[in-house]
């Protein structure tokens, strides 16, 4: 980022702050409460050990604080009042201890050093606690733990981004895709998964713990394993394809961005199968703008996909066919996206703006954003296309499986599968794809 570009954030941000400041104000209001105390959380140790777990700080917490990773510590929000950060500096020689950088939103909370990790006494009133804190310290603190109805409203409140968010979404993006692009070399020149990772977290500038979620590596049939976890020492030995799923955070705002690569000895139908799903996304996203009923799109996502196989050959009946006989479910069994923001997958994504649960469809139980889009949204849109033999097995001795050319199934196998994931803002026009050209 530029010298002037950083300046333009640093407004946003302050901008942010204010307008966040007002909304909670209101909610706290709204709720009896005078305040609230959050938790960023701390890492987990490893039983019986002296190591710890990576952590992610509380994203109530990061959406005042841009601090991905700050521990211990606890943020006071009441109304009228500057934000009171209470951050933990023990006299500790083994670590460095928090530098703040010099950023104009510093000025604007009330900071105070404190050697232990308890919470800050609270002053008379009621006050809520929000984050992973035990029931016994919020006892303590005579405060009420995580109350759902206003964490529903602070949920609500991270739906709609600020220009300060979209643009850190926007920067994480840009950081990912320097990472992809590296990855996808990696794999054309044949190194094996780690190798892949190890030149997206060099070229992304990050270490792994900073990572918002595990990356997916999957080169072969490792790409038909959604969140494949491992990455493996050697090369393969043929080279079919590569899926990788992998992202970057930037204050706190995490990208989620995937690309599938045909290797070369991936077949026509796998090329025209990333080809076919890529389309399908780009359609989805030409038709995304305020109003648009998310699960509306996965139900298209789904007869995009029944078309697409039917024109590959890889099944023989209509694309409403394949989507009513749950042929095009066993081919995806996840959603097309999700909200995205200090969480990957972020908070209030099957929830209506007044709170009334949006539960996903019996037939597509992970469907995870079950709204209308609004304005300032940034959702993922990542349709995907695999071969998982628990799912299409099943299909072989049910009527669909006379629709299914298995040898064109087998064929693709080795492949893994496809996903391509971007993510995008809902303007208020239609949509901006945030991620760059990959
Ligand atoms: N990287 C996880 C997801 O795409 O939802
Ligand atoms: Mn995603
Ligand atoms: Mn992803």
């Amino acid at each position: 980022m530029s010298d002037n570009t950083n300046e333009t954030l640093e407004h946003e941000h302050l901008a942010h702050l204010a307008a966040l400041k007002a909304t909670y104000d209101t909610i706290l209001a709204a709720h009896g409460f005078d305040g609230a105390l959050f938790y960023s959380g701390h890492p987990q140790r490893h039983f019986a050990d002296d190591q710890h777990a990576s952590f992610a700080t509380y994203g109530h917490f990061m959406h005042w604080v841009p601090l991905a990773g700050l521990d211990h510590s606890w943020l006071l929000v009441r109304p009228g009042q500057a934000p009171r950060l209470q951050l933990h500096a023990p006299a500790d020689f083994w670590h460095l201890g928090i530098e703040l950088p010099d950023a104009a939103w510093v000025e604007t909370f009330d900071i105070t050093r404190v050697a232990t990790p308890t919470p800050p006494r609270l002053p008379a009133g009621r006050f809520a606690v929000l984050g992973d804190v035990d029931a016994e310290t919020v006892r303590a603190l005579g405060a009420e733990l995580n109350p759902p109805a206003l964490t529903q409203a602070l949920d609500e409140a991270r739906v709609r981004k600020s220009d300060y968010e979209i643009a850190c979404l926007r920067e994480a993006n840009r950081r990912a895709g320097l990472g992809h692009r590296a990855a996808r070399e990696a794999f054309f020149d044949g190194g094996a998964e780690l190798d892949i990772q190890l030149a997206y977290l060099g070229a992304s500038r990050q270490r792994e713990s900073d990572l918002p979620y595990q990356s997916i590596v999957g080169v072969n049939r490792h790409a038909a394993v959604l969140h494949y976890q491992h990455y493996d020492l050697s090369p393969a030995t043929s080279h079919h394809s590569l899926l990788i799923d992998a992202g970057h955070r930037y204050r706190g705002y995490s990208a989620d961005i995937t690309r599938t690569w045909a290797g070369g000895d991936a077949s026509d139908a796998f090329a025209g199968l990333i080809e076919g799903v890529t389309s399908i996304q780009h359609d989805l996203i030409e038709t995304m703008a305020p109003g648009v009923d998310y699960p509306a799109l996965h139900a298209r996502m789904h007869q995009g996909l029944g078309a697409l196989l039917g024109e590959l050959g890889i099944i023989r009946c209509s694309a409403t066919a394949a989507v009513q006989q749950g042929i095009t479910r066993a081919f995806c069994p996840h959603g097309l996206g999700h909200l995205l923001g200090l969480q990957v997958h972020d908070v209030a994504g099957r929830q209506a703006s007044d709170g009334t649960a949006l539960p996903p469809p019996a037939e597509h139980p992970a469907l995870r954003l079950t709204r209308t889009l609004e304005t300032g949204m940034v959702v993922t849109m990542e349709p995907g296309c695999y071969v998982i033999p628990m799912l299409l097995n099943p299909l072989r001795d049910a009527p669909a499986g006379s629709d299914i050319d298995w040898a064109a199934v087998e064929a693709l196998a080795p492949h893994g599968g496809v996903r391509i994931e971007d993510n995008v803002l809902v303007t208020g026009k239609g949509a901006e794809n945030l991620t760059p050209i990959i």
